[in-house]
């Protein structure tokens, strides 16, 4: 008698362990769905808040890559600089991605001081001019996706991007967009490109500030991750 008790006791004692097993089980599950979730919403929500919803999170397929770069060596401080803060981040993108790099490259080189080139660039804006690029455009159809990088010139692309822009058709591809600055981020560079582009895949493009382009690798590299490159 004592045994059949034992029994029935020791079943009851397993069944009540593998309903507490089973209970948190479900609790953990629910908690990790529910952080993923939230994670992933808050996610979107920063890269619509960035790019006003229009850009996408990931290439079509991002196959083969150019990258296109205007930079002018010598950003405001007319400092000694080796190379321009964009094509420091250009070659960044290029080193993780394999891609061909174009220099634009204007017709009419725009001067050394930073007031020369600031008083220049302002007269191009309320022109809205284009200047002559000096070399020959990249055949764009052997691409798949195009970074499009250039300094910011009063909170834009300078103005020989946009002929850059106006003579090459990236519409239906992958086209990232990408900026150094002395502080307005990307200025309006990624609403030009989705504007200029309205049936390529625009992604979520990264603005660095010039001054810190040689210590912004990893940066570069969690943005190039983050959009799938
Ligand atoms: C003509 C001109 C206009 C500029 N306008 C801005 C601007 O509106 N906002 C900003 O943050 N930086 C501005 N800058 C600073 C540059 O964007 C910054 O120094 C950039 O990193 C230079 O890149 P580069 O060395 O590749 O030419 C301007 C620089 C120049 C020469």
């Amino acid at each position: 008698m004592v045994r059949k008790e034992l029994q029935v006791m020791r079943k009851r004692i397993v069944v009540f362990v593998i309903a507490i097993v089973a209970v948190v089980a479900v609790l953990v599950g629910y908690n990790v769905f529910q952080r993923t979730q939230s994670k992933d919403s808050a996610r979107i929500s920063q890269v619509s808040r960035t790019n006003q919803g229009k850009s996408k999170q990931r290439p079509k397929k991002n196959g083969k890559v150019l990258i296109v770069y205007f930079s002018r060596k010598k950003g405001v401080s007319d400092g000694p600089l080796k190379i321009g803060h964009t094509k420091v981040v250009a070659d960044f993108i290029q080193q993780r991605t394999g891609a061909d790099e174009y220099e634009i490259k204007a017709a009419n080189p725009y001067p050394k001081s930073f007031k020369a080139t600031a008083d220049r660039a302002q007269q191009e804006q309320t022109d809205d001019a284009r200047p002559k690029i000096k070399n020959k455009l990249p055949n764009v159809k052997k691409y798949d996706t195009v970074f499009l990088g250039a300094p910011v010139w009063w909170s834009e692309y300078p103005m020989i991007v946009r002929t850059f822009m106006d003579a090459v058709d990236l519409n239906g591809k992958n086209v990232v967009p990408f900026t150094t600055h002395k502080g307005s981020g990307m200025g309006s560079a990624q609403n030009q490109v989705e504007k200029q582009y309205p049936d390529a895949n625009v992604l979520e493009g990264i603005g660095i500030e010039g001054e810190q382009a040689e210590n912004s690798q990893k940066e570069v590299d969690q943005w190039l991750s983050k959009i799938g490159y």
